[in-house]
Order: C-alpha cells, then structure tokens, then sequence
C-alpha cells in the first residue's frame, strides 16, 4: 500500500486542525492566562466551573474522552468493513484513510483528557494497551509500505502464498525421483553406457558413472532430501546460501562431468527452498503484527467502556 499519495492531504489537514483547535479549547479553559491577547476562547468554549478534581470528568475533558472513545469504536469497525465486502459504505481504502488519521487525532485527544496524568492503576493499563494498538498500528503500516519493494528485489518470482505447500512437494517429488534414478542399476550390457535421465522436462543424454550416481544419491538422501522435506528449513545448512554454493561447487568437482546437469538442478530445488521459505518469513511479518493490533484494540475498546462506567459513576 502507498502512504504517501495526494489523497492524505485533507486527512493531514483535518487532523492538523482538529488537533491545534483541541489544544486550544483545553489551554483556554484550563490555562487561559498562557493563550496570546486576541487568541481567547470565545464564551461558548468556556465551560462552567467544574468541581472535578482532575480534567478527564470536567466538561471538557469528557468531551475529549468520549470523541477518543467512539474513534476507537470507528477504528474497530474497519474490521467489519473488510469482511463484508459488500457493505456499501465507502470503499475499503477511503476507510483505511480514515482509520489511519482520525486515530492519530486521538493522540492530542487521549493525552488533552488525561491533563497529561497517568491517574491509577486502571487508566495506566489503560494508557499502556492504548499505546501498544497505537505502535502495532504504526509499525504494520510501515511494514506494508517498504516490504513489497524489500520482497520484489529479493524474491525472483513470487508464488501464491496459499500454493507454497504444493509447490515444495513438487520439489520433494522431483528429487526423490532423481534419487530413484541414480539407484536403479546401470544396465552393464554396453560400455560405455548411455543412461537417460530426465531433468525437469529436459531429457538429458550422458555417459552412466556407477560412482557418480552413488554418490549423488547418497547427497540426495543425506542432504537435499531432509532439508526439502522439513517444515522449517532455516536450521538446515543448506539454507545458507554461501555454505550450499560451496557445496555445490565441490560436488560439482567430485562427480563425473555428465552430471554437471543434474547437480545444477539439484542446486535449483535447494534455491528454489530457500526462496520459499523467505517469502513464507516476509508473510509472517507483513500479517504477524495483526496479531497484535487487533486483538488488543478489541481489548481497548473493552477497556475504554470499562473505565467510563466505573470514573462517570464512581468519581
Ligand atoms: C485505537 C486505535 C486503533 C484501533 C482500535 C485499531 C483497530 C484495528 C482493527 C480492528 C484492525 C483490523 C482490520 C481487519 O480486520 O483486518 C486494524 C487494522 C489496521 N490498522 Fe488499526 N487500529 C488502531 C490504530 C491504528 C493506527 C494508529 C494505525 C497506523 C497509523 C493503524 C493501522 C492499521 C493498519 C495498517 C491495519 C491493517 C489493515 C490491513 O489488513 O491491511 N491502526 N486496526
Ligand atoms: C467515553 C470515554 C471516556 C470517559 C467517559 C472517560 C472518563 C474519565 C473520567 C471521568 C476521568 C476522571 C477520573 C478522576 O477524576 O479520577 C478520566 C480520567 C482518565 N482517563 Fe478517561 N474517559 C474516557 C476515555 C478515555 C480514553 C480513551 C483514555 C485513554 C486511552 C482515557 C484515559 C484516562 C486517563 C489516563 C485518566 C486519568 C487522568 C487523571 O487521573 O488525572 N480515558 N476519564
């Protein structure tokens, strides 16, 4: 997603606004000495004197908490809007605008209702979780603003996540079949023989090594074949690029000149790996944070009702 379009230039000013006219409203009622001559609040701004002890239950601090509040209500509600696709309100962008901008506003908001005080327990928890929804989000955003173009330069070809499963049984199959291949007996009949082997879909001719194909058989089943089997291959040393460039340099060396292919395809299968595997890591951290981001800002909300009741009827 692009952050930096045209598009955000009214969200940016509305916020702007909104926040310096918040801030105004609150130093004029709360510090009205400290405002420039000319710059007063007009009487309407002006709430009565509240007997309230701190500025979250005065009229006006109410009235910050409560705009925060049905914020974190509409931020909720994005959820709502992407799975019901159909709903017909606003496009699924316009909404992640809003949702990006009027919870920033509640910034100044949540900091202007809470006179800049931590208060007790429960709103320390409260401002504490309030924060963690306000970073993931923050942080998601960025990550799916660099990570397409980070995933384009390092992933060659990008396969359909959901796919990413088959695609390396493809790649089991096909060394177990090379495997297969290389066991199987070289008919002695003729020397030198001419074995045929099929690479992908490219029939190869070359002269059969009984040595080579044991050899390459034995690195199939000891190294390539648990390593393209495993469910996690980041502990495996083949997924070290320099060490299985190495390897397959000196396998390269030791066997026979006519397996030349079939190593190099060997050595596809295992880069083929590694790049799964890197585009199943950029997949975990481009969602991963929404594991976070979305059950935490259920719990706010949550958290938010919570202390309306118990400071609207307790304090
Ligand atoms: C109180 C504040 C917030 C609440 C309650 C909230 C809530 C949520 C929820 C429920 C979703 C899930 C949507 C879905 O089902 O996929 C979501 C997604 C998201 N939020 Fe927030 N959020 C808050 C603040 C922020 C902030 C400050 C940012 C960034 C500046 C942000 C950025 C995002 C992004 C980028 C997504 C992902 C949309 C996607 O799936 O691509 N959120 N938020
Ligand atoms: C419907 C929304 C809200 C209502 C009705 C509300 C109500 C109140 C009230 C009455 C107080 C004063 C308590 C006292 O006098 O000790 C207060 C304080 C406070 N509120 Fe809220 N609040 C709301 C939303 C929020 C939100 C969204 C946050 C932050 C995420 C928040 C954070 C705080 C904090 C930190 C204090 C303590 C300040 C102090 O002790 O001086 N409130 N709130």
């Amino acid at each position: 997603m692009r952050i930096l379009n045209r598009s955000h230039i009214p969200w940016f000013l509305f916020v702007l606004l909104a926040s310096a006219a918040a801030g105004w409203i609150y130093v004029g009622n709360f510090s009205p000495a400290r405002l420039p001559a000319g710059a007063a609040l007009p009487s309407v701004l002006i709430q009565k004197v509240s007997d309230h002890r701190s500025i979250g239950g005065t009229p006006v601090g109410l009235a910050f908490g409560i705009i925060s509040f049905a914020i974190f209500i509409f931020g909720v509600l994005l959820s709502l809007r992407k799975r019901l696709l159909l709903w017909p309100i606003g496009s699924v962008q316009s909404w992640m605008r809003a949702h990006i901008w009027l919870t920033l506003l509640t910034i100044p908001l949540v900091l202007l209702h809470s006179g800049f005080r931590w208060g007790g327990p429960m709103t320390v928890l409260l401002v504490v979780l309030y924060a963690v929804v306000m970073l993931s989000g923050i942080y998601g955003l960025i990550l799916q603003h660099q990570l397409p173009a980070i995933m384009k330069e390092r992933l060659p070809a990008e396969n359909v996540y959901e796919q990413i499963p088959y695609v390396r049984s493809r790649l089991v199959l096909a060394a177990e079949q090379l495997r297969d291949d290389f066991l199987s007996p070289i008919p002695s009949v003729v020397a030198p023989v001419v074995a045929h082997a099929v690479v992908g879909e490219k029939p190869i001719i070359l002269l059969a090594d009984a040595a080579s194909e044991a050899d390459l058989a034995e690195f199939l089943e000891r190294q390539v074949l648990p390593y393209l089997r495993a469910r996690r291959g980041g502990s495996f040393r083949l997924s070290d690029q320099d060490y299985s460039d190495d390897l397959f340099r000196s396998m390269n060396l030791s066997v026979n000149e006519g397996y030349r292919d079939q190593v190099a395809a060997i050595q596809a299968w295992c880069e083929e790996r590694r790049m799964l595997d890197l585009q199943i890591r950029f997949h975990h951290w481009l969602h991963g944070w929404l594991f976070v981001h979305v059950p935490l800002s259920f719990l706010l909300l949550l958290l938010t009702a919570w202390h309306a009741v118990v400071t609207v009827l307790y304090y």
